[in-house]
């Protein structure tokens, strides 16, 4: 695993070692361990020379941009309106069974964390949703089950 200030460094001498950099130090950071957190966030506004505040208001305004932990495949499911008039919450409630945790939640084994998301701009095949960076579309409850068993075992 790169350590996040050699992340910050690189992204820093790359795009310059001002807000610029910003957007791509998060990105970089997600890549990595897939959150940023608070310590992360003073790290890279002490880099830049900005606030703290600044770092986080950015990063808390990107939904893809966590502050915890997530687990090892992340599943953002559709929360926006044609989604939720395709049956979203029917793919909701079968992830909810079939990983058996809620909304919000990481399994035990941190394989998944299950996440809502706004419009992933694929409301003409909906309902959708991203596992990592991979989108689902045409969702049905029934193909879920096949989704899932993909990345549980999955070899990363
Ligand atoms: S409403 Fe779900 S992708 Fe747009």
């Amino acid at each position: 695993m790169t350590n996040i200030t050699t992340i910050i460094q690189e992204n820093a001498t790359r795009h310059g070692n001002d807000r610029k950099a910003l957007i791509p130090i998060l990105q970089s950071i997600v890549k990595e361990k897939k959150y940023v957190d608070r310590c992360d966030m003073v790290s890279i506004a002490k880099a830049l020379d900005i606030s703290a505040a600044d770092v986080y208001g950015v990063a808390s305004f990107y939904s893809f941009i966590e502050e915890k932990e997530k687990g090892e495949n992340v599943i953002r499911v559709c929360k926006s309106i044609t989604c939720e008039m395709k049956g979203k919450h029917k793919i909701l409630k079968e992830l909810e069974d079939l990983l058996h945790i809620k909304l919000g939640e990481t399994t035990h084994d941190k394989k998944f964390s299950l996440l809502e998301t706004n419009c992933l701009g694929l409301c003409d095949v909906g309902p959708a949703m991203l596992i990592n960076e991979n989108p689902y579309t045409h969702l049905k409850a029934e193909e879920i089950s096949d989704i899932i068993h993909k990345y549980r075992h999955s070899v990363k």
